[in-house]
């Protein structure tokens, strides 16, 4: 997408360790209109796939998320990161470990929200080792509902998650794929 390839050159900033700050329209502060236009080509990719909900996993997730799910008109749905006490019995629960920060996170989904017959669609706005996703897509598993694909906004090409997603038979459709953050510069799939 390339409104949002220049809007990573324009504003993004890359950080050591292969990490991009997009806080002035993604992660922090969040552009309306730019999540308005992925909104609508998520909606326009999945359009044909009979979505009945959208799942993603707070915080960042949710803008993008809201957008498609506006311009589809299905709920959308957003796991909670929290540590789970003693009360997981309406709860589909799993495990997302977290690369960055060495640490092992839940995340939990109420069994309220989704049943064996939704057609669901997974929105993140990063993928980088596929945690996030692999997690919604053990709950999923737990729930039994399909999942049609996984819309992702910025995805780290040069990392696992991707090509896991892609080996496990499920669409993936990224709005923007880096291959390269070296030297400080943001290289798109793209430019080749
Ligand atoms: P993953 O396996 O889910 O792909 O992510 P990973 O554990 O590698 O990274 C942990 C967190 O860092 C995730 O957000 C992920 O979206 C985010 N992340 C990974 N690479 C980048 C990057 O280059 N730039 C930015 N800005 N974020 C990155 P989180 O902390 O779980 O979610 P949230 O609370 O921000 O939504
Ligand atoms: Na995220
Ligand atoms: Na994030």
């Amino acid at each position: 997408m390339k409104e949002l390839e220049e809007r990573i050159k324009a504003d993004g900033t890359v950080l050591s360790g292969d990490v991009l700050k997009v806080d002035q329209f993604l992660n922090h502060q969040v552009d309306p209109d730019l999540m308005f236009a992925i909104g609508q080509r998520f909606a326009q990719l999945f359009a044909d796939n009979n979505i009945t909900k959208i799942i993603t996993v707070e915080s960042s997730g949710i803008a993008p998320a809201i957008m498609t799910g506006l311009q589809l008109h299905v709920p959308v749905i957003f796991a909670r990161k929290h540590k789970s006490l003693t009360l997981t019995d309406d709860l589909y629960t799993a495990n997302v470990r977290s690369f960055t920060k060495q640490t092992d996170n839940q995340i939990t989904i109420s069994k309220k929200y989704l049943t064996s017959s939704d057609n669901v669609l997974i929105i993140d706005d990063f993928l980088a080792n596929g945690q996030a996703v692999f997690g919604l897509l053990e709950i999923a598993k737990q729930a039994k509902f399909n999942v049609a694909g996984v819309g992702i906004v910025i995805e780290k090409s040069f990392q696992p998650g991707a090509q896991k997603i892609k080996d496990q038979g499920i669409r993936l459709e990224s709005l923007a794929k880096i291959k390269s953050l070296a030297d400080g510069q943001v290289t798109f799939m793209s430019a080749e």
